[in-house]
């Protein structure tokens, strides 16, 4: 599996804690990753899920579109560029029974499953655009004891991510009622948010 899209090993250890946490308190059957690449962090999730659970995979698979990133955010525009659909679904093979692909620009108006209801949620999409989106669709969505991780809530790989900052920050302002808020230690660049 190429490893294009590290983790930090502090990472992976704060999303293996998190989903044995939400495993524990949360009884919801559905997890999600938006920004999956070629599936590296959604294989940590798979790994830990029980038989009857779903796990929904949200991505373009081809990058992003010009005009998807905000001007400080431009150098964001040609990654992830290719045709990454079929190596992930390789890279996941032996986990196929557990996943629901949803490819495309992801869109609060448009997700789906409507009706579905998380325990635990990975948002990794490095931008602003789309951390917003997913805020706005996944946290009413997530049930009493489930998570949501958001990652680069402070930089990637040393560079900073502002457009992340700022969709997580406009958040918190406006919409964080009956949630607890946990940004992670350096080196993480974590920040987790606790349905109470
Ligand atoms: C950092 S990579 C994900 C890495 C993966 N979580 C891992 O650790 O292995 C970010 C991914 O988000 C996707 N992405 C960014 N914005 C998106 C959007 N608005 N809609 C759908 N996919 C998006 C990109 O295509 C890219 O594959």
């Amino acid at each position: 599996m190429t490893s294009r899209a590290r983790q930090k090993p502090e990472e992976l250890a704060n999303l293996r804690a998190l989903l044995a946490e939400s495993s524990k308190n949360c009884q919801a059957k559905y997890l999600a990753e938006a920004g999956v690449f070629v599936g590296l962090s959604a294989r940590l999730i798979a790994e830990r899920m029980g038989p009857d659970e779903i796990l929904c995979l949200y991505d373009t698979w081809c990058g992003l579109p010009p005009g998807a990133c905000a001007e400080d955010e431009q150098h964001w525009e040609g990654s992830f560029r290719g045709d990454w659909l079929e190596l992930t679904r390789r890279n996941l093979e032996e986990f196929s029974h557990l996943l629901q692909w949803h490819q495309g620009i992801f869109r609060a108006e448009t997700a789906e499953p409507n009706d579905a209801v998380f325990r635990f949620v990975h948002c990794d999409l490095d931008v602003e655009e789309g951390t917003r989106e997913a805020l706005a669709w996944f946290t009413p969505r997530i049930a009493g004891g489930g998570i949501l991780v958001v990652h680069d809530y402070k930089q990637y790989d040393r560079v900073p991510t502002p457009g992340v900052l700022r969709a997580v920050r406009e958040w918190l302002a406006t919409s964080s009622e009956g949630w607890s808020v946990e940004v992670m230690p350096d080196p993480s660049s974590q920040v987790v948010l606790r349905r109470t």
